[in-house]
């Protein structure tokens, strides 16, 4: 099949990218537009690695295809920081101590962002639950759990 043509808004500038039908949305991002902090783990929906912000809401950017996302405002870790300010969550991941090899680190604080905005986590099992698509091998859920609870109040 042809290429299509889509256009998209990465971390605050619209591009137009042409790409085949298949391309993930992950394999988008860190292949054509060299955005590798976003990460690959499993590839099928099952770590978090990938984790990414589509209009404002957390996706796993290895499930979904890039030309189903026509007109859509994307943000990944890259475009978190502003003004040479790190993000809060960004902040709250150093300040907690919130990884260790740091390789699900994008996709967790991502995530955490998503999270903190949907507004449905209140309690701690509410937060282990919402964050439980994001694995940590390392397992630095404690300190990424502080995290959640600190943006939260
Ligand atoms: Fe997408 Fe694991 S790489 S969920």
């Amino acid at each position: 099949p042809p290429k299509q043509t889509v256009t998209l808004t990465i971390n605050g500038t619209e591009r137009q990218l042409e790409l085949e039908p298949w391309v993930s949305l992950l394999d988008m991002l860190r292949e054509q537009l060299h955005l590798t902090g976003t990460k690959v783990g499993c590839n099928h929906g099952q770590c978090g690695a990938c984790t990414i912000l589509l209009d404002g809401k957390r996706i796993n950017s290895c499930l979904t295809l890039a030309v189903m996302h026509d007109g859509a405002e994307i943000t990944t870790i890259e475009g978190l920081a502003k003004d040479g300010e790190l993000h809060p969550v960004q902040q709250g991941f150093i300040v907690h101590d919130a990884f260790q090899c740091g390789y699900c680190t994008p996709g967790q604080i991502c995530s955490v962002v998503g999270l903190v905005s949907e507004g449905k986590a209140r309690t701690l099992d509410d937060i282990r639950d919402l964050m439980s698509g994001n694995i940590c091998r390392c397992g630095a859920y404690n300190n990424i759990v502080k995290v959640v609870q600190e943006e939260l109040e």
